[in-house]
């Protein structure tokens, strides 16, 4: 730590506040990764009104952004009042893949992998009988012939049921382990052993209605169904339609310890599964006028291994959640990611984003000029009627007001 401290010259405080280490302890950070030198706190904030499948939820969201925890727990409020979010899930399987190159016969390969599948599928089991006692394991195995540029490739694909685990671990061991087989069944080299993120066959599913009398009436939902059409159409757009889908996704992801890198991977390449980038979630209206909103996205979250196992606050944050399985898990992340998306949509289709936004903004410039205690919001709420958002006159009008 004296080290980085003395590179980056940090002042006593900056130094203090990464080794801190408030809710981590330096050992268990230390068993977590590599060179290890303190923590990063995030603000983490409890998401209120959601109601999926008939239970309720607080949900806690790690974030720096402003706004995004109110707008998720406004959206489920829209949604509370037509029963909240229903959700279903494809089962917690995934995918590890074996790349086999330079095969001299790579159809016949194919074949003949597949013609030792039992002998295979037991071979992966071996490696995790903890997970196959509890209904898991490794399923089938398909294998497919790709053409790239650097020839045919035989890439056998197991198929794993994970159960509560994210899997990433149970997937590569047993990849690992059959690897030597298929290279000699194929009579060829194989390179690469490991889980795929998209997870296409880990999806889940929910859907609300949002109450059109709270979202603002028939102008704001129309407008909410030519943004999602913008959206779906564009991927300039949707890439921004989409991160916003991502903004509560991962919030609530990293408060639970996820690996939130394999869920962004999952979710855009799932976006482009038909060859076109497309939106995660779909809006209608119904017959009362209401807005239906659906999302769909692979889900590869896990409450065994990880760190949400590990982690103090991740552990707590668990708790807070109260979900049981990795599968409730995502899907009330799925629900948290409609509810976002939701909400930004409506707000771009009416006011903007900016007026929210800014007074959060505000706030944040206020007390980063030095402003504490109730001084922030005198500051800010002053910044924000003079529309003159900057740290300089923060730091003007602090000095004004300490007088
Ligand atoms: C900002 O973090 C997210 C939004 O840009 C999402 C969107 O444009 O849909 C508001």
């Amino acid at each position: 730590m004296k080290v980085v401290k003395d590179f980056s010259n940090l002042e006593e405080k900056e130094a203090y506040s990464i080794s801190s280490l408030a809710g981590l302890s330096a050992e268990t950070a230390d068993h977590m990764i590599e060179n290890v030198i303190g923590a990063i706190p995030i603000p983490l904030g409890i998401a209120t009104n959601f109601y999926v499948n008939s239970k309720d939820y607080l949900v806690p969201m790690a974030i720096e952004e402003p706004s995004v925890v109110a707008a998720a727990s406004n959206a489920a409020k829209m949604a509370r009042k037509h029963g909240g979010f229903k959700t279903s899930n494809t089962g917690p399987i995934m995918i590890g893949q074996i790349q086999t190159v330079r095969v001299l016969n790579p159809h016949r390969a194919r074949l003949e992998i597949l013609a030792q599948k039992d002998e295979l599928l037991r071979k992966a089991n071996e490696q995790d009988p903890k997970l196959v006692s509890v209904g898991g394991g490794a399923k089938d195995l398909e294998v497919k012939v790709i053409d790239t540029p650097r020839g045919k490739m035989v890439i056998s694909e197991l198929i794993v049921d994970c159960r509560d685990a994210m899997g990433a671990n149970a997937v590569n061991t047993m990849a690992e382990a059959i690897a030597p087989q298929i290279e000699k069944i194929a009579r060829g080299k194989v390179f690469l052993r490991i889980i795929s993120n998209l997870a296409t066959r880990r999806l889940v599913r929910s859907t609300a209605t949002f109450d059109k009398e709270m979202l603002g009436g028939d102008e704001v939902a129309e407008g909410i169904l030519d943004a999602y059409a913008f959206a779906d159409t564009d991927p300039y757009r949707c890439a921004t339609h989409n991160k916003g889908i991502m903004n509560g996704v991962i919030a609530v992801a990293l408060a639970v310890g996820q690996d939130t890198r394999a869920l962004e991977a999952g979710a855009h390449s799932y976006a482009s599964r038909t060859g076109r980038y497309r939106s995660l979630t779909t809006y209608e209206r119904d017959s009362e006028g209401n807005v239906v909103g659906t999302i769909e996205m692979p889900m590869a979250v896990g409450l065994i291994g990880g760190a949400s196992a590990v982690h103090p606050v991740a552990k707590a944050c668990v708790r807070i959640l109260g979900v049981k399985s990795a599968s409730e898990l995502g899907e009330v992340i799925a629900s948290v990611g409609l509810a976002q998306n939701f909400a930004a949509l409506r707000a771009l289709s009416s006011e903007g984003i900016q007026r929210g936004h800014m007074k959060l903004h505000a706030r944040n410039v206020a007390a980063s000029a030095g402003a504490s205690g109730e001084l922030v919001d005198l500051v800010a709420q002053k910044m924000v009627e003079e529309r003159k958002i900057r740290f300089d006159r923060a730091q003007e009008l602090i000095a004004q007001f300490s007088k």
